[in-house]
């Protein structure tokens, strides 16, 4: 607590709680475009966040990214975790194995001595494959168990960088281009003003089905992904925002 105050961090994370209108703000010292360590901070403070709201029994869904990662590194077993089942957010959206949803959440599972559910979708999908690939009974539990979460956890990226990441067409990446697109989460891409301009075709968590009940954690720091966190928080703010002083100083600024 002394720390905050004295690097002005709780000030920070009033302002932006206000600016954003997300409830709670967590901000981290420094900033993790620059030092790699800030990046573990983030991932030490998810895990402490999602251990204050858990409860034995709880279906936790987490999302893919190298910020998720970096929380699954930090996990640790705790009786808080007992019974809880983590579950993939999404299907295959073209990202290397080690940061993918699957990964992420059995990494987790795993460190919190949990269990666990793999999401076999693979990335790409036509319209008939997605369909029919719903009806297996093996994804059915899968989304059903989403429908079910209560902790929803997942980073955001700048458009760009995950699109030019991911195993994205040329169409696809000259068409964000045109539509403006700045954040990216989940496979939705989002403009400035938080409207979604390209939704990615996998099978998972929809935003819209989210309830009001479910809490969602969302972790992204760097002054790079400033404008995409802000845009991201216009088109839904979450419950809680984990950030590092480097974004949120770039998101005030710009404000
Ligand atoms: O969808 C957002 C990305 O998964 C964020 O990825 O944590 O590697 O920047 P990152």
């Amino acid at each position: 607590h002394t720390v905050k105050y004295a690097f002005g961090l709780e000030e920070l994370e009033r302002k932006l709680s206000g600016y954003l209108s997300v409830p709670k703000v967590i901000v981290v010292s420094g900033d993790s475009d620059e030092l790699p360590v800030v990046k573990k901070e983030l991932g030490r403070a998810t895990v402490q966040q999602m251990k204050n709201r858990v409860s034995p029994g709880d279906v936790i869904a987490v999302a893919g990214g190298t910020t998720l990662a970096s929380a699954a590194d930090m996990m640790v077993p705790d009786a808080k975790w007992n019974n809880t089942i983590f579950v993939p957010a999404r299907g295959g959206l073209g990202e290397k194995v080690e940061i993918q949803a699957n990964t992420i959440s059995s990494a987790m599972a795993m460190k919190a001595q949990a269990s666990y559910r793999l999401l076999h979708v693979p990335d790409q999908l036509s319209e008939d494959t997605r369909r029919s690939l719903m009806q297996e009974p093996g994804v059915q539990e899968v989304l059903a168990l989403l429908k079910s979460a209560s902790l929803v956890v997942h980073g955001i990226g700048e458009a760009k960088t995950m699109a030019g990441r991911r195993t994205t067409s040329a169409s696809l990446r000259s068409r964000l281009e045109e539509e403006s697109a700045v954040a990216e989460s989940f496979g939705y891409y989002v403009n400035q003003d938080g409207k979604v301009v390209h939704r990615e075709n996998t099978v998972g968590l929809q935003w819209d089905e989210l309830r009001p009940d479910q809490t969602v954690i969302t972790v992204a720091g760097g002054s790079s992904k400033a404008k995409a966190i802000d845009a991201y928080m216009r088109y839904r703010p979450s419950s809680i925002l984990i950030t590092d002083e480097g974004a949120a100083k770039a998101i005030l600024n710009q404000s």
